[in-house]
C-alpha cells in the first residue's frame, strides 16, 4: 500500500524540498540545553502549552519504555486489552502488573473502581483505545481520576481523528498526576521518523537531561516536524486527510452497526474494529477480507478484527464483503 506521501502531489514536493534544505552536511546535534531545543519550542507553539511540560522523544514507543520503566512504580495497571508494549516493558522490568477488564470504558471504570490503589502506582490507557478506537470522554477521565490515587498516562497517539484534537491537555495542565503521550507517527502518517512528545507538569527527577534527551531524535526528524509544523498549507492538508479518514471510518460503521452476530465500538481513531463471539465467524469474515491492505486479527479477551481505514472504495468493498458472510 503506497502512502500519502506518496500520493499526494503537494506533500510530495514539499518532503522533496525539504530533503534538499536539510542535506547540509550538518549532522550536529548535541543540546546541551534540553529546553532550548527548537522541535520542543515548535510544539510549545503549535499546542500553546509551556515548553517546560513538553519533552519530545523516538515516538510514543521510546516514553514507554522510559516512563513504564522507572523504579518509582509499584504496581503498573493496564487495561486487559492495551497496546503490548505498555505490558512487555512493564514485564522487562520485574514490576507487578494488575490487569482491568473492560471491553467499553463504562465497563473499565467500573472494574477500575474494585482496585485498591497508591500514589505509586501507574495506570495507562490509550485514548483513543488501541483496541476499538473508543475514547475517553473528559467527565470519564476526571472519574479515573478520582477513583484512582496513582499517576495516569493517557496515550493519545490516535487523538487527531476525534473530534477533539486537544484531548485531554487541560487536565493535564490542572493535575500533576496526569502524563500524555502524543505521537506524529499517526497525525502524520509518518511513523518511519520516529518522533513524539510528552505533556506533564509532573517533577520526574532527571527526566529531561538524562531518560529523555533531546538527541533520542534525529536531526533531520527534528528539522522536518519543525519545517511541518510551521507550513499551514501542509497541516492544512492533514486536516483534509484526516476528514476524509474519518468519513470512510464512519461509513464502516453506520453501515455495519446494526448486524447480528458482529459488534462494532464507534471508533474516534483511523482504524475501525469488528468484535466477534467466537472464532469461527472471526475466521470466516477475515478469510474473506485478508486480501485487502490493512487487516488485522486478534484473539485478546475477544476475538476482533481491526481495520486500518482507507478510502471510501476500500470502506465499500469492506461494507460489502461483510455484509455477504453475514446477511
Ligand atoms: C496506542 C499506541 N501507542 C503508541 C504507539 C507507538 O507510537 P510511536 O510510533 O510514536 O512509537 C502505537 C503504535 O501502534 C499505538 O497504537
Amino acid at each position: 500500500m503506497s502512502s500519502i506521501w506518496q500520493n499526494n502531489k503537494l506533500l510530495r514536493k514539499w518532503e522533496k524540498q525539504h530533503f534538499k534544505k536539510n542535506v547540509n552536511g550538518d549532522f550536529n546535534y548535541n543540546l546541551a540545553y534540553p529546553l532550548e531545543d527548537p522541535l520542543v519550542n515548535a510544539i510549545s507553539n503549535y499546542i500553546n502549552v509551556k515548553k517546560d511540560y513538553i519533552y519530545v522523544g523516538a515516538g510514543i514507543s521510546q516514553f514507554i519504555s522510559a516512563i513504564v520503566g522507572l523504579k518509582e512504580w509499584e504496581n503498573i495497571i493496564l487495561p486487559d486489552i492495551e497496546f503490548s508494549l505498555y505490558k512487555r516493558t512493564a514485564l522487562l522490568n520485574d514490576k507487578k502488573v494488575v490487569y482491568v477488564k473492560g471491553i467499553d470504558s463504562e465497563e473499565f471504570i467500573n472494574n477500575l473502581k474494585k482496585i485498591k490503589s497508591s500514589d505509586k502506582d501507574l495506570l495507562c490507557i490509550s485514548s483513543p483505545r488501541w483496541f476499538n478506537g473508543e475514547i475517553f470522554t473528559k467527565k470519564q477521565i476526571r472519574k479515573i481520576l478520582e477513583i484512582y490515587k496513582g499517576t495516569l498516562i493517557i496515550d493519545e497517539a490516535y487523538v487527531d481523528y476525534s473530534n477533539n484534537e486537544k484531548g485531554m491537555i487541560d487536565i493535564c495542565l490542572e493535575n500533576d498526576r496526569v502524563i500524555i503521550f502524543r505521537s506524529f507517527s499517526k497525525k502524520f502518517l509518518a511513523s518511519g521518523y520516529r518522533t513524539g512528545y510528552m505533556v506533564t507538569t509532573k517533577n520526574i527527577d532527571g527526566l529531561r537531561n538524562t531518560i529523555i534527551p533531546p538527541h533520542s531524535v534525529s536531526s533531520y526528524s527534528e528539522n522536518f516536524f519543525i519545517s511541518l509544523l510551521k507550513d499551514n498549507k501542509i497541516l492544512k492538508a492533514f486536516d483534509d486527510t484526516r476528514e476524509y479518514i474519518k468519513n470512510n471510518r464512519d461509513l464502516i460503521y453506520n453501515s455495519l452497526k446494526n448486524l447480528n452476530g458482529i459488534k462494532i465500538i464507534k471508533s474516534a481513531s483511523n482504524f475501525i474494529s469488528i468484535l466477534f463471539k467466537d472464532n469461527e465467524l472471526m475466521n470466516e469474515i477475515y478469510d474473506s477480507l485478508s486480501d485487502l491492505a490493512g487487516i488485522q486479527k486478534f484473539d485478546e479477551v475477544v476475538p476482533f478484527i481491526k481495520i486500518w481505514i482507507n478510502n471510501e472504495k476500500f470502506s465499500q468493498e469492506i461494507i460489502k464483503r461483510i455484509k455477504e458472510k453475514i446477511i
